[in-house]
Protein backbone atom coordinates (compact mmCIF):
# COMPACT_ATOMS: atom_id res chain seq x y z
CA UNK A 1 0.00 0.00 0.00
CA UNK A 2 1.60 3.68 -0.57
CA UNK A 3 1.36 4.02 3.36
CA UNK A 4 3.21 3.16 5.75
CA UNK A 5 2.38 3.11 10.03
CA UNK A 6 4.74 1.34 12.50
CA UNK A 7 3.55 0.25 15.81
CA UNK A 8 5.94 0.35 18.53
CA UNK A 9 5.10 -1.50 21.35
CA UNK A 10 3.32 -4.88 20.01
CA UNK A 11 1.19 -5.72 23.66
CA UNK A 12 -2.75 -4.92 24.11
CA UNK A 13 -2.67 -1.15 22.74
CA UNK A 14 -0.29 -1.89 20.05
CA UNK A 15 -1.08 -4.97 18.50
CA UNK A 16 -5.16 -4.31 18.75
CA UNK A 17 -4.13 -0.75 16.63
CA UNK A 18 -2.01 -2.54 14.45
CA UNK A 19 -5.30 -4.70 13.94
CA UNK A 20 -7.65 -1.55 13.42
CA UNK A 21 -5.05 -0.16 10.65
CA UNK A 22 -4.79 -3.13 9.14
CA UNK A 23 -8.65 -4.09 8.64
CA UNK A 24 -9.21 -0.55 7.68
CA UNK A 25 -6.79 -1.04 5.06
CA UNK A 26 -5.35 2.27 5.89
CA UNK A 27 -1.81 1.28 5.28
CA UNK A 28 0.76 -0.93 5.66
CA UNK A 29 1.65 -2.25 9.01
CA UNK A 30 4.86 -2.93 10.84
CA UNK A 31 5.01 -3.91 14.65
CA UNK A 32 8.26 -2.98 16.17
CA UNK A 33 8.84 -4.52 20.03
CA UNK A 34 11.83 -5.15 22.50
CA UNK A 35 10.92 -9.08 23.33
CA UNK A 36 12.14 -11.28 20.91
CA UNK A 37 9.10 -13.47 18.52
CA UNK A 38 6.56 -11.38 20.01
CA UNK A 39 6.12 -8.46 16.74
CA UNK A 40 6.96 -11.01 14.54
CA UNK A 41 4.34 -13.67 15.61
CA UNK A 42 1.89 -11.16 15.95
CA UNK A 43 2.10 -9.32 12.60
CA UNK A 44 2.06 -13.16 11.07
CA UNK A 45 -0.98 -13.99 13.32
CA UNK A 46 -2.61 -10.91 11.61
CA UNK A 47 -1.00 -11.91 8.42
CA UNK A 48 -3.04 -15.21 7.83
CA UNK A 49 -6.00 -13.70 9.16
CA UNK A 50 -5.88 -10.96 5.77
CA UNK A 51 -7.22 -13.50 3.41
CA UNK A 52 -10.31 -14.21 5.73
CA UNK A 53 -10.69 -10.31 7.26
CA UNK A 54 -9.64 -9.09 3.11
CA UNK A 55 -6.61 -6.51 2.65
CA UNK A 56 -3.17 -6.34 1.74
CA UNK A 57 -1.75 -4.40 4.49
CA UNK A 58 0.74 -6.97 4.82
CA UNK A 59 1.31 -6.62 8.57
CA UNK A 60 5.09 -7.24 9.69
CA UNK A 61 7.27 -7.79 12.61
CA UNK A 62 10.60 -6.93 13.80
CA UNK A 63 13.03 -6.08 17.47
CA UNK A 64 14.68 -3.96 14.34
CA UNK A 65 13.69 -0.08 13.77
CA UNK A 66 15.40 -0.66 10.47
CA UNK A 67 12.19 -2.29 9.54
CA UNK A 68 10.35 0.76 10.62
CA UNK A 69 12.34 2.82 7.89
CA UNK A 70 10.22 5.65 6.01
CA UNK A 71 7.00 5.34 7.95
CA UNK A 72 4.69 8.01 7.55
CA UNK A 73 3.38 7.77 10.81
CA UNK A 74 4.52 5.47 14.34
CA UNK A 75 2.06 4.87 17.01
CA UNK A 76 4.26 4.85 20.10
CA UNK A 77 2.55 2.61 22.60
CA UNK A 78 5.89 1.19 24.02
CA UNK A 79 5.78 1.07 28.21
CA UNK A 80 4.12 -0.54 30.95
CA UNK A 81 0.97 -0.03 31.91
CA UNK A 82 -0.81 0.53 35.18
CA UNK A 83 -1.90 -2.28 37.39
CA UNK A 84 -4.46 -1.36 40.29
CA UNK A 85 -3.30 0.76 42.91
CA UNK A 86 -1.04 2.68 40.72
CA UNK A 87 -1.84 6.34 39.26
CA UNK A 88 -0.11 7.07 35.40
CA UNK A 89 2.07 9.02 36.81
CA UNK A 90 3.65 5.89 38.85
CA UNK A 91 4.63 5.06 35.52
CA UNK A 92 6.68 8.17 34.96
CA UNK A 93 10.21 6.77 35.38
CA UNK A 94 9.90 3.53 33.61
CA UNK A 95 8.37 4.95 30.51
CA UNK A 96 10.14 8.21 30.09
CA UNK A 97 13.56 6.19 29.86
CA UNK A 98 11.72 3.65 27.17
CA UNK A 99 10.02 6.76 25.24
CA UNK A 100 13.46 8.26 24.95
CA UNK A 101 15.61 5.19 23.80
CA UNK A 102 12.26 4.50 21.17
CA UNK A 103 11.92 7.74 19.82
CA UNK A 104 15.65 8.12 19.32
CA UNK A 105 15.41 5.07 16.94
CA UNK A 106 12.26 6.31 15.08
CA UNK A 107 13.52 9.53 14.33
CA UNK A 108 16.11 7.93 12.76
CA UNK A 109 14.83 6.15 10.81
CA UNK A 110 11.61 7.94 9.83
CA UNK A 111 12.50 11.63 9.94
CA UNK A 112 9.59 12.62 8.46
CA UNK A 113 7.07 10.70 10.05
CA UNK A 114 3.92 11.88 12.40
CA UNK A 115 4.43 10.02 15.99
CA UNK A 116 1.10 9.34 17.56
CA UNK A 117 2.25 8.94 21.54
CA UNK A 118 0.36 6.50 23.55
CA UNK A 119 2.45 5.58 26.30
CA UNK A 120 1.51 7.19 29.60
CA UNK A 121 2.02 9.19 32.15
CA UNK A 122 0.32 10.72 28.23
CA UNK A 123 1.19 13.93 28.75
CA UNK A 124 5.05 13.81 29.84
CA UNK A 125 5.37 11.73 27.51
CA UNK A 126 4.71 13.97 24.91
CA UNK A 127 7.44 15.95 26.25
CA UNK A 128 9.95 13.17 26.21
CA UNK A 129 9.01 12.42 22.38
CA UNK A 130 9.21 16.51 21.15
CA UNK A 131 12.74 17.13 22.99
CA UNK A 132 13.66 13.77 21.92
CA UNK A 133 13.21 13.43 18.37
CA UNK A 134 13.19 17.13 17.11
CA UNK A 135 10.50 16.85 15.43
CA UNK A 136 8.35 19.93 15.08
CA UNK A 137 5.98 20.69 16.92
CA UNK A 138 3.14 19.83 14.28
CA UNK A 139 4.12 16.24 14.14
CA UNK A 140 3.75 15.29 17.81
CA UNK A 141 0.93 14.21 19.02
CA UNK A 142 -0.66 12.47 22.02
CA UNK A 143 -3.53 10.25 22.27
CA UNK A 144 -6.15 10.80 25.07
CA UNK A 145 -9.15 13.35 24.69
CA UNK A 146 -10.09 10.96 21.56
CA UNK A 147 -10.30 8.55 23.88
CA UNK A 148 -11.65 9.85 27.10
CA UNK A 149 -14.38 11.74 24.99
CA UNK A 150 -15.42 8.37 23.39
CA UNK A 151 -16.02 7.21 27.29
CA UNK A 152 -17.90 10.08 27.66
CA UNK A 153 -19.35 9.38 24.63
CA UNK A 154 -20.39 6.07 25.77
CA UNK A 155 -21.90 7.10 29.00
CA UNK A 156 -24.69 9.61 27.58
CA UNK A 157 -25.81 7.53 25.04
CA UNK A 158 -26.18 4.66 27.86
CA UNK A 159 -27.70 7.09 30.28
CA UNK A 160 -29.99 8.52 27.46
CA UNK A 161 -30.56 5.37 26.03
CA UNK A 162 -29.62 6.65 22.45
CA UNK A 163 -27.23 5.39 19.81
CA UNK A 164 -23.79 6.42 20.40
CA UNK A 165 -23.51 7.55 16.71
CA UNK A 166 -25.94 10.48 18.01
CA UNK A 167 -23.68 11.73 20.96
CA UNK A 168 -20.28 14.37 20.79
CA UNK A 169 -18.32 15.01 23.31
CA UNK A 170 -15.29 17.16 24.35
CA UNK A 171 -12.76 16.25 27.09
CA UNK A 172 -9.81 18.57 27.15
CA UNK A 173 -6.63 18.97 29.11
CA UNK A 174 -4.18 16.20 30.31
CA UNK A 175 -4.78 12.46 30.31
CA UNK A 176 -5.20 11.95 34.16
CA UNK A 177 -7.90 12.71 36.87
CA UNK A 178 -8.18 16.31 36.72
CA UNK A 179 -8.92 16.12 33.05
CA UNK A 180 -11.99 18.23 31.65
CA UNK A 181 -15.18 16.93 30.24
CA UNK A 182 -16.61 20.12 29.06
CA UNK A 183 -20.66 19.30 28.87
CA UNK A 184 -21.34 22.46 27.10
CA UNK A 185 -19.66 21.20 24.08
CA UNK A 186 -21.05 17.59 24.52
CA UNK A 187 -24.74 16.73 22.50
CA UNK A 188 -26.87 14.36 21.45
CA UNK A 189 -27.98 14.82 17.88
CA UNK A 190 -26.58 18.20 18.10
CA UNK A 191 -28.60 19.31 21.50
CA UNK A 192 -26.26 20.09 24.28
CA UNK A 193 -26.46 17.71 26.86
CA UNK A 194 -27.14 20.35 29.52
CA UNK A 195 -30.74 20.86 27.65
CA UNK A 196 -31.40 16.98 28.37
CA UNK A 197 -29.57 15.97 32.25
CA UNK A 198 -29.59 17.39 35.06
CA UNK A 199 -26.74 19.21 36.82
CA UNK A 200 -26.35 15.14 39.21
CA UNK A 201 -26.13 12.91 36.50
CA UNK A 202 -23.97 15.09 34.48
CA UNK A 203 -21.94 15.48 36.99
CA UNK A 204 -22.38 11.37 37.66
CA UNK A 205 -21.07 11.29 33.64
CA UNK A 206 -18.25 13.19 34.06
CA UNK A 207 -16.25 11.77 37.46
CA UNK A 208 -17.11 8.27 36.06
CA UNK A 209 -15.27 9.98 32.69
CA UNK A 210 -12.56 11.10 34.98
CA UNK A 211 -11.77 7.82 35.82
CA UNK A 212 -12.36 5.80 33.33
CA UNK A 213 -9.03 3.64 32.51
CA UNK A 214 -8.96 3.63 36.26
CA UNK A 215 -12.55 1.63 36.36
CA UNK A 216 -11.05 -0.86 33.57
CA UNK A 217 -7.77 -1.27 35.15
CA UNK A 218 -10.07 -2.22 38.57
CA UNK A 219 -12.06 -4.99 36.22
CA UNK A 220 -8.66 -6.47 34.44
CA UNK A 221 -6.61 -6.44 37.35
CA UNK A 222 -3.80 -7.35 35.08
CA UNK A 223 -3.52 -4.20 32.60
CA UNK A 224 -5.24 -1.32 31.47
CA UNK A 225 -7.91 -0.69 28.49
CA UNK A 226 -7.01 -1.16 24.87
CA UNK A 227 -9.76 -1.50 22.44
CA UNK A 228 -10.93 1.96 22.54
CA UNK A 229 -7.46 3.38 23.10
CA UNK A 230 -6.51 1.75 19.71
CA UNK A 231 -9.37 2.81 18.47
CA UNK A 232 -8.80 6.36 19.55
CA UNK A 233 -5.49 6.07 17.82
CA UNK A 234 -6.49 5.27 14.96
CA UNK A 235 -9.09 7.32 14.09
CA UNK A 236 -6.23 10.07 14.55
CA UNK A 237 -3.84 8.50 12.19
CA UNK A 238 -6.44 7.86 9.74
CA UNK A 239 -6.88 11.59 10.05
CA UNK A 240 -4.01 12.01 9.09
CA UNK A 241 -3.59 9.06 6.94
CA UNK A 242 -6.21 10.29 4.68
CA UNK A 243 -5.89 14.29 4.96
CA UNK A 244 -9.76 13.69 6.58
CA UNK A 245 -8.87 17.37 8.59
CA UNK A 246 -11.36 15.99 11.55
CA UNK A 247 -11.40 18.38 14.34
CA UNK A 248 -10.00 15.78 17.48
CA UNK A 249 -9.04 16.46 20.78
CA UNK A 250 -5.66 15.50 21.40
CA UNK A 251 -2.32 16.93 23.38
CA UNK A 252 -0.61 18.97 21.35
CA UNK A 253 2.27 21.62 22.11
CA UNK A 254 0.88 24.75 23.16
CA UNK A 255 2.88 28.04 22.49
CA UNK A 256 0.53 31.21 24.18
CA UNK A 257 -2.87 28.91 22.79
CA UNK A 258 -5.32 28.96 25.44
CA UNK A 259 -3.12 31.04 27.53
CA UNK A 260 -0.20 28.20 28.29
CA UNK A 261 3.57 28.02 26.91
CA UNK A 262 5.40 25.25 26.25
CA UNK A 263 3.00 22.43 27.40
CA UNK A 264 1.33 19.67 26.43
CA UNK A 265 -2.19 19.10 26.83
CA UNK A 266 -5.63 18.05 24.97
CA UNK A 267 -6.97 20.86 23.22
CA UNK A 268 -9.42 20.47 20.18
CA UNK A 269 -7.40 20.58 17.01
CA UNK A 270 -7.01 19.77 12.93
CA UNK A 271 -5.41 16.64 12.02
CA UNK A 272 -4.30 16.72 8.34
CA UNK A 273 -1.77 14.97 6.08
CA UNK A 274 0.51 17.78 8.03
CA UNK A 275 -0.75 16.33 11.04
CA UNK A 276 -2.02 18.98 13.37
CA UNK A 277 -2.77 21.51 10.93
CA UNK A 278 -4.77 23.90 13.15
CA UNK A 279 -5.44 24.60 17.20
CA UNK A 280 -8.53 25.84 17.58
CA UNK A 281 -9.30 28.02 20.61
CA UNK A 282 -13.23 27.46 22.02
CA UNK A 283 -14.79 30.12 24.54
CA UNK A 284 -14.08 28.38 27.87
CA UNK A 285 -16.66 30.16 31.22
CA UNK A 286 -14.44 30.90 34.17
CA UNK A 287 -15.15 27.21 35.87
CA UNK A 288 -13.79 26.05 32.46
CA UNK A 289 -10.60 27.80 32.36
CA UNK A 290 -10.04 27.10 36.33
CA UNK A 291 -10.72 23.36 35.45
CA UNK A 292 -7.86 23.28 32.56
CA UNK A 293 -5.53 25.43 34.51
CA UNK A 294 -5.89 22.55 37.60
CA UNK A 295 -5.05 20.15 34.90
CA UNK A 296 -2.05 22.08 33.26
CA UNK A 297 -0.93 22.16 36.49
CA UNK A 298 -0.53 18.63 37.04
CA UNK A 299 1.26 18.28 33.74
CA UNK A 300 3.73 20.58 34.72
CA UNK A 301 4.23 19.25 38.15
CA UNK A 302 5.02 15.78 36.12
CA UNK A 303 6.96 18.14 33.90
CA UNK A 304 8.98 19.51 36.19
CA UNK A 305 9.87 15.98 37.88
CA UNK A 306 10.91 14.49 34.76
CA UNK A 307 13.40 17.66 34.55
CA UNK A 308 14.88 16.12 37.97
CA UNK A 309 15.14 12.64 36.84
CA UNK A 310 17.17 13.43 33.77
P1 LIG B 1 1.39 -3.84 27.19
O1 LIG B 1 2.24 -4.21 28.35
O2 LIG B 1 0.34 -4.79 26.74
O3 LIG B 1 2.34 -3.51 25.93
C1 LIG B 1 3.47 -2.71 26.03
C2 LIG B 1 4.49 -3.25 25.08
O4 LIG B 1 5.61 -2.38 25.06
C3 LIG B 1 5.02 -4.65 25.48
O5 LIG B 1 4.82 -5.59 24.44
C4 LIG B 1 6.50 -4.41 25.76
O6 LIG B 1 7.32 -5.51 25.40
C5 LIG B 1 6.76 -3.19 24.89
N1 LIG B 1 7.98 -2.49 25.27
C6 LIG B 1 8.44 -2.23 26.51
N2 LIG B 1 9.62 -1.59 26.44
C7 LIG B 1 9.91 -1.44 25.13
C8 LIG B 1 10.99 -0.85 24.43
N3 LIG B 1 12.02 -0.28 25.06
N4 LIG B 1 10.96 -0.89 23.09
C9 LIG B 1 9.93 -1.46 22.41
N5 LIG B 1 8.87 -2.02 23.03
C10 LIG B 1 8.87 -2.01 24.37
O7 LIG B 1 0.74 -2.43 27.54
P2 LIG B 1 -0.51 -1.72 26.82
O8 LIG B 1 -1.74 -2.08 27.54
O9 LIG B 1 -0.41 -1.96 25.37
O10 LIG B 1 -0.21 -0.17 27.14
C11 LIG B 1 0.90 0.47 26.55
C12 LIG B 1 1.08 1.87 27.11
O11 LIG B 1 0.00 2.70 26.69
C13 LIG B 1 1.10 1.97 28.64
O12 LIG B 1 2.03 2.93 29.04
C14 LIG B 1 -0.31 2.43 28.98
O13 LIG B 1 -0.40 3.07 30.22
C15 LIG B 1 -0.57 3.37 27.82
N6 LIG B 1 -1.97 3.66 27.55
C16 LIG B 1 -2.29 4.96 27.27
C17 LIG B 1 -3.57 5.32 26.95
C18 LIG B 1 -3.88 6.74 26.60
O14 LIG B 1 -5.04 7.12 26.62
N7 LIG B 1 -2.91 7.56 26.25
C19 LIG B 1 -4.64 4.32 26.95
C20 LIG B 1 -4.20 2.98 27.18
C21 LIG B 1 -2.89 2.67 27.49
C1 LIG C 1 -6.65 4.62 30.12
O1 LIG C 1 -7.17 5.74 30.20
C2 LIG C 1 -4.73 3.60 31.24
O2 LIG C 1 -4.57 5.72 30.25
C3 LIG C 1 -5.16 4.49 30.18
O3 LIG C 1 -7.31 3.59 29.97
Amino acid sequence: MDKKVTVVGAGNVGATAAQRLAEKELCDVVLVDIVDGLPQGKALDLAEAAPIEKHDAHPTGSNDYAASANSDIVIITAGIPRKPGMSRDDLLSTNAGIMKNVTQQVAEQSPDAVLIIVSNPLDAMCHVAYETSGFPKNRVIGMAGVLDSARFRTFIAMELNVSVENTTAFVLGGHGDTMVPLPRYSTVAGIPITELLSKERIDALVERTANGGAEIVKLLKTGSAFYAPASAAVEMAESILKDRKKILPCAVYLEGEYGFNDLFIGVPVKLGANGVEEIIEITLTAEEKAALEKSADAVRELKELLKKLS
